[in-house]
């Protein structure tokens, strides 16, 4: 199946419920300690967050997703017209499939072209660095104008993939050169697996400082490669559906790996009661991926974003932060499964004024 097919199915069955979990994020494992006064209006809550520079209206970014087939003009079209509104940074999907086939540019230059006063994000594949020059890798960057470059690590979607790749070696040299030489932030990258703090030392030695966990608990690649393959690798994927790091413990695994480390929290971030507890748990920003691609399929994206923004307030409200960074002070609680994850990796969250309780370890 050539790249713009493969596209396309991805698109058709990332949008079915089915490609959603069955891990959780163990975002429901944090209880954010209710105020029931807060001396607050609604109008003084700021939302705004810097990032790459950029002020945005609200820490989030609409996560990378689609290109590299005609199709994909008008999703991207739409996402980065809600960007653009919203000031919400955004990412384009790999753009691998344009180093293929150049004349498909245009379907990830839209981004650019339509989000022009927001952080525009481009996407390659780790795997790919192995084959590609830096000068490539450069031009898909300018391409776009992007403000940063995001490298995703999708090991196990490729390995399920049947026509994914295999071999993920020789890599590194070209990200290092990539990291010594362009003039934008590398931001690391997973797609639903979450990030472990020791795959992020290993790009925190390299000089990369932004992760975006992309933890399990929301789109699941196992559970799409399944459904594209009809039956073909069920017994393969199958026992791989609940691997991962959910989100919540990818979040504090990535911040304990320095405190000069900007963390995205993503994958099933779902509600503006998420986004708190992400940023409470050391996260900067969040990144949403399939909730937008859903909204705009059905012209239905600004209701999301004002939903979205509007739970966000309301949970800053109840908590007595008139800005999202007073959200890393305020109490909260981590029990069950999250709480004996961080015990038994023996992590601290950034946020000091958290209780942890502790059942093992
Ligand atoms: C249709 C679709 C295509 C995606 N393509 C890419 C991609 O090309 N590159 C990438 O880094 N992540 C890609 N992702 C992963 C997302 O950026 C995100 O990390 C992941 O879906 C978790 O977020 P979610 O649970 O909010 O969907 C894609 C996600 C979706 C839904």
């Amino acid at each position: 199946m050539n790249i713009e097919d493969r596209k396309g199915e991805h698109i058709e069955h990332a949008v079915n419920q089915l490609s959603q979990g069955p891990l959780t994020t163990l975002l429901e494992n944090v209880w954010i300690v209710h105020q029931a006064f807060t001396e607050l209006s609604m109008d003084e809550i700021d939302l705004s967050t810097e990032f790459l520079s950029y002020k945005l209206q609200a820490p989030i970014i609409v996560s990378s997703m689609t290109g590299g087939f005609e199709g994909a003009l008008n999703i991207n079209k739409k996402l980065a017209e809600l960007a653009e509104e919203y000031r919400l940074a955004i990412g384009v999907g790999s753009q691998r499939a344009m180093v293929i086939k150049p004349e498909l540019s245009y379907t990830y230059r839209v981004v650019r072209d339509v989000a022009r006063s927001v952080p525009v994000i481009a996407n390659i594949g780790i795997a790919q660095l192995s084959t590609l020059s830096y000068e490539t890798v450069e031009r898909i960057v300018e391409s776009i104008e992007a403000d940063a470059l995001a490298v995703h690590l999708n090991m196990l979607q490729e390995l399920i993939q049947p026509e994914g790749d295999r071999s993920f070696r020789g890599s590194s040299k070209l990200l290092e050169k990539i990291i010594e030489k362009m003039d934008i932030p590398i931001i690391i990258k997973e797609v639903g697996n979450g990030l472990s703090r020791e795959t992020a030392s290993v790009f925190y030695t390299l000089g990369i400082r932004i992760f975006d966990v992309a933890g399990a608990g929301g789109t699941n690649w196992v559970t799409i490669e399944m459904l594209r393959g009809k039956g073909k690798y069920e017994s393969v994927g199958e026992v791989f559906r609940t691997w991962g790091i959910p989100t919540a413990a990818s979040i504090v695994e990535v911040s304990s790996v320095g405190r000069d480390v900007t963390v995205i929290a993503s994958g099933g971030i779902r509600t503006g009661i998420d986004i708190a507890k992400a940023i409470a748990l050391g996260a900067e920003l969040v990144g949403i991926a399939q909730p937008f691609l859903k909204a705009v399929l059905s012209d239905n994206g600004r209701e999301y974003v004002e939903t979205l923004l509007h739970q966000l307030k309301i949970a800053l409200m109840l908590t007595g932060c008139k800005s999202v960074a007073e959200l890393k002070n305020i109490h909260i609680v981590i029990y069950g499964l999250l709480a004996q994850w961080l015990c038994a990796r023996r992590l601290k969250i950034r946020n000091s004024n958290s209780y942890i309780s502790c059942t093992i370890g």
